[in-house]
């Protein structure tokens, strides 16, 4: 039976007030915060902890998106990002093929050098078991979500995830690293988080073509893309709320110990 799937322009639509307007692409307080550059010692080593538990747990997510991806196409494409995060450079056709792996060049390397530099040791980063509750149900949402085997799911996850990074939390973090930089830290590395913030801006002026490559498929199923990418951004709001908690929780402790 041929399916017959609404315009396109519907669909942009529902993705628009769905998606797009979703709470934590509108308001995020804990980088409203963190941007001001008044985050002490204590709060960024555990800030740096838990997103190094993400951005190390991102690389699991990103092989079993691999794994499950319906055509060599999308395999192809996955595996970019996961060798990129691995260590192999892109080359001047914006591909790993024929690039050059280096230890040094893997994201998590340049996060762990940053972390060195607050005092932060190998042991106490990137390990599951360092993840508080929030920051484990977001590795768990994009294990769950944007690794699914359901290509519309994963779609929307995954369009759901460069809209969040889009939305400006690279920025605001780098915005306020410099700040401590200035003020205190000179020799902080920041290569992790500038590097992020370029690639999210190449990546923004393709995510709009994607939708329509999407929704092109013959399997497409609008509802799925559109759960996908819900629930993903419910996940990414779950981890800065764990984490504007934990900040709270310090400061409490903190006037109950004056
Ligand atoms: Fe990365």
């Amino acid at each position: 039976m041929m399916r017959t799937l609404p315009p396109i322009e519907c669909f942009r639509n529902e993705v628009e007030r769905t998606i797009h307007s979703h709470g934590i692409l509108l308001e995020n307080p804990y980088t409203q915060w963190f941007a001001l550059g008044e985050a002490t010692d204590a709060q960024l080593r555990a800030f740096t902890v838990q997103f190094s538990v993400f951005s190390h747990l991102f690389v699991e997510a990103q092989l079993r998106k691999c794994i499950n991806a319906p055509d060599i196409g999308t395999y192809r494409s996955g595996k970019q990002i996961l060798m990129n995060e691995l260590g192999v450079s892109f080359g001047r056709d914006g591909s790993v093929d024929g690039g050059t792996f280096h230890f040094h060049g893997a994201h998590y390397e340049w996060l762990v050098d940053f972390a060195e530099h607050l005092g932060l040791q190998w042991h106490e980063l990137g390990k599951r078991r360092l993840g508080t509750p929030s920051t484990l149900r977001f590795c768990d949402a994009l294990s769950e979500w944007y690794g699914s085997e359901d290509i519309s799911t994963a779609l929307g996850a995954s369009y759901a995830i460069e809209h969040w990074a889009n939305a400006g939390f690279w920025k605001a973090l780098i915005a306020g690293l410099r700040k401590v930089r200035a003020q205190r830290r000179p020799d902080l590395p920041l290569g992790f988080w500038t590097w992020h913030d370029q690639l999210e801006e190449l990546h923004a002026q393709h995510t709009e073509d994607e939708l329509s490559i999407a929704y092109s498929r013959s399997c497409f199923v609008p509802e799925r893309f559109i759960a996908g990418g819900i629930a993903m951004l419910d996940a990414v709001a779950v981890f800065w709320q764990g984490l504007a908690q934990s900040r709270e929780e310090e400061n409490e402790s903190l006037r109950y110990a004056v």
